[in-house]
């Protein structure tokens, strides 16, 4: 059964949801799944805009025939050459013999290493400022390498206001009816997958996102359609801003987030006491990880949400507990910046955690690590609660200063 929406008059949403993948990139959760959007502009021209990925190429080509009726494609704008929106281009090209593809150079030499051919005789190689008419709406072409991978370019038509996005702006979680930000509690339902999806995938690429930001500013935009997620088409203040400050690497809240690894319960423990330490101190809405019980990728998106962190880890094999380590690794893949971090280690024999995340952390720019540090001999006992006192003290000293 066809599955599709008008976002205006003229342009369809004809994307697809899978709630049966459970991993992203074969990497990352996704619980309540993904969507792989895809539009359609019918104009005198018809153009769609990107494929989708393999798991849900026969709801595409249901939806797209289905609002073609019996009409030739065109153009099929290709904004980015991952497989998650060209696996099902092969497919597209042979059902649509007459397509014409429009992309960037890097574009045709991705579509080659994928197919093995780069189609020239149907290519139409655009560059940044280039623009395609379909009838009555244009799109105009800006590159955006990087904000995801170097091929990526977004387009906009001028005629409905609407900016093609490619990955930018998307979000992990399966569209369910409601493909619209304004038709589901955003902060609520969404904001959360928004945050885990842009920093696990885009995340690494904020100088590229904040450019693109800035190109944006010069376009009216009234519509924002990304490749994943929610169309937003109200209050796009509110995905541009947070937008804005996860590119910058600023995080979107003041608050403490404590990540812990323990084998036993013993490092588990005294973060929970330092947690209950920093509410004294009135500080709300502190969170506490295990970092062995939690997916990395939900680590990373509270990374990205909050302004201090606290790495409490347990000594292993002489060095930092695997899954923290992975933690920490991520975090510099990723580029994390501008962060107050505040360690505490435990170690029955010979503690060094402490020094090795600190050195880890130190690798990453703008990172302020707090001097005060605790370390435990496997148990913190109560005559040690000076010390917690301490942390929790420096801890509440350094929100009060930013
Ligand atoms: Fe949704 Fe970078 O692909």
């Amino acid at each position: 059964m066809h599955n599709v929406r008008n976002i205006t008059k003229d342009i369809v949403w004809i994307g697809a949801s899978t709630r049966r993948q459970s991993m992203f990139e074969n990497m990352f959760p996704i619980p309540r799944g993904v969507s792989y959007n895809s539009y359609l502009i019918k104009d005198e021209k018809t153009v769609l805009l990107d494929a989708v990925d393999e798991g849900v190429t026969s709801q595409f080509f249901e939806n797209l025939e289905h609002e073609l009726q019996g009409r030739e494609l065109d153009y099929l704008v290709v904004h980015h050459m991952e497989p998650d929106h060209c696996a099902s281009m092969g497919d597209l090209l042979r059902r649509y013999p007459k397509v014409q593809i429009v992309g960037n150079t890097k574009t045709f030499v991705m579509i080659r290493q994928f197919f093995g051919d780069d189609f020239s005789e149907r290519a139409i190689v655009v560059k940044e400022g280039d623009t395609l008419c379909t009838g009555a709406h244009t799109l105009h072409f800006m590159m955006a390498p990087m904000v995801h991978w170097p091929e990526v370019m977004v387009s906009y038509d001028a005629y409905d206001k609407v900016l093609f996005s490619a990955d930018g702006f998307g979000a992990f979680g399966a569209l369910n009816g409601n493909i619209f930000a304004d038709e589901v509690p955003f902060e609520r339902d969404w904001l959360d997958e928004t945050r885990r999806y842009y920093g696990n995938i885009v995340g690494k690429y904020g100088a590229p996102v904040n450019g693109l930001l800035k190109k944006l500013k010069a376009l009216d935009v009234s519509i924002i359609c990304p490749l994943h997620g929610l169309i937003w088409r109200q209050n796009l203040d509110v995905i541009l801003e947070k937008h804005q400050k996860w590119s910058a690497y600023e995080a979107e809240e003041k608050g403490v987030v404590i990540f812990y690894a323990s084998m036993y319960g013993n490092t588990a423990s005294v973060a929970d006491a330092l947690a209950g330490r920093l509410a004294d101190k009135g500080i709300k809405d502190i969170r506490v990880y295990d970092v062995s019980n939690t997916e990395i990728s939900e680590l990373i998106g509270e990374i990205f949400r909050v302004s201090h962190l606290v790495f409490a880890s347990t000594t292993y094999n002489g060095g930092i507990y695997p899954r923290m380590e992975h933690l920490l690794s991520d975090m510099k893949a990723l580029g994390i910046q501008k962060r107050t971090v505040a360690l505490l280690e435990n170690g029955s024999w010979a503690p060094s955690t402490a020094k090795q995340m600190r050195q880890r952390l130190e690798e990453l720019k703008d990172i302020k690590i707090l001097d005060e540090q605790i370390t435990v001999n496997s148990v913190m006992h109560t005559d040690e609660g000076g010390r917690l006192e301490s942390l929790a003290k420096a801890i509440a000293e350094s929100m009060d200063e930013e």
